[in-house]
């Protein structure tokens, strides 16, 4: 573990040799903290980077290790409009990665919606039920390599409540593997704002590869700004931040 001193506060980074270390040292928070509160509030992400912890919770469960029958689960955003049957939806990404694999009841699942008549409105209702909850236990955060989290875009300032996002064409670049074409990516998307981001009692933050070190860096170094809007989580009290080699590459 290396723990740097940003303005006089500590920022716990660990650098894992692989995606399969990292995998096991989230896993092992996530099931940790569901044996000891097993009606567990869990903020989860999508996207590439924490496909192999989902594989490790879906073992853990088949296991019989850890179950996720009382567990309620967050999601960060959604693209908007898709359709949550999709595959591409993120709904469907949650379905196919880790909820189809766990005795996850279907109840429990929340994510905004992609086929909500409107935006703004869908965005509302979700942070009325984020408020309601008080803020998750735990967060799982990836980043983007325009330092995302959430859809929370680099903008002129922080947005705190969940909100309707267009999305920046180096993301929309970055997901269209996901696609059969850029054209196909959505535009838009409804994410969770900063402040339900914030409010998460723990964030386990998760970055792996290359592209992905020049946003780290400035994530964790840098002067907050909204500009790297990951770098909010220098204020944040409990983030543990796991990294493979190559996205630490350019921290000290
Ligand atoms: C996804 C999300 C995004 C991703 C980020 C990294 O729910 O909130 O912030 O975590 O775009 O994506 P990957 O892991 O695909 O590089």
């Amino acid at each position: 573990m290396k723990e740097y001193t940003v303005k006089g506060k500590p920022v716990r980074v660990y650098v894992c040799d692989s995606e399969d270390e990292i995998a096991s040292q989230a896993a092992d928070v996530v099931m940790y903290a569901i044996r000891r509160k097993p009606h567990l509030a869990l903020g989860l992400a999508t996207g590439s980077t924490p496909v192999p912890l989902y594989r490790k919770l879906a073992e853990k469960n088949r296991a019989g290790e850890i179950s996720f029958a009382k567990v309620r689960t967050y999601n960060l955003d959604e693209y908007f409009p898709i359709d949550p049957a999709s595959p591409l939806s993120f709904r469907g990404f949650m379905r196919d990665n880790l909820f189809s694999k766990i005795d996850l009841p279907e109840e429990a699942i929340h994510i905004p919606r992609g086929d909500a008549p409107d935006a703004d409105a869908e965005a509302a209702r979700y942070e009325a039920e984020l408020d309601a909850l008080g803020g998750v236990d735990i967060q799982i955060l990836g980043i983007g390599s325009d330092g995302h989290i959430g859809f929370n875009e680099p903008a002129d300032r922080f947005i705190y409540p969940t909100h309707a996002t267009a999305l920046t064409e180096q993301t929309r670049r970055d997901n269209a593997r996901f696609f059969n074409a850029l054209d196909e990516v959505p535009t838009h998307a409804i994410t969770m704002g900063i402040g339900a981001i914030m409010r998460a009692k723990k964030c386990i933050f998760i970055a792996t590869g290359k592209n992905k070190a020049p946003a780290v860096k400035s994530a964790l170094l840098d002067d907050p700004s909204p500009a790297c809007q990951a770098s909010v989580l220098q204020f944040h009290p409990d983030t543990v931040f796991l990294l493979d080699r190559d996205a630490a590459s350019l921290l000290p």
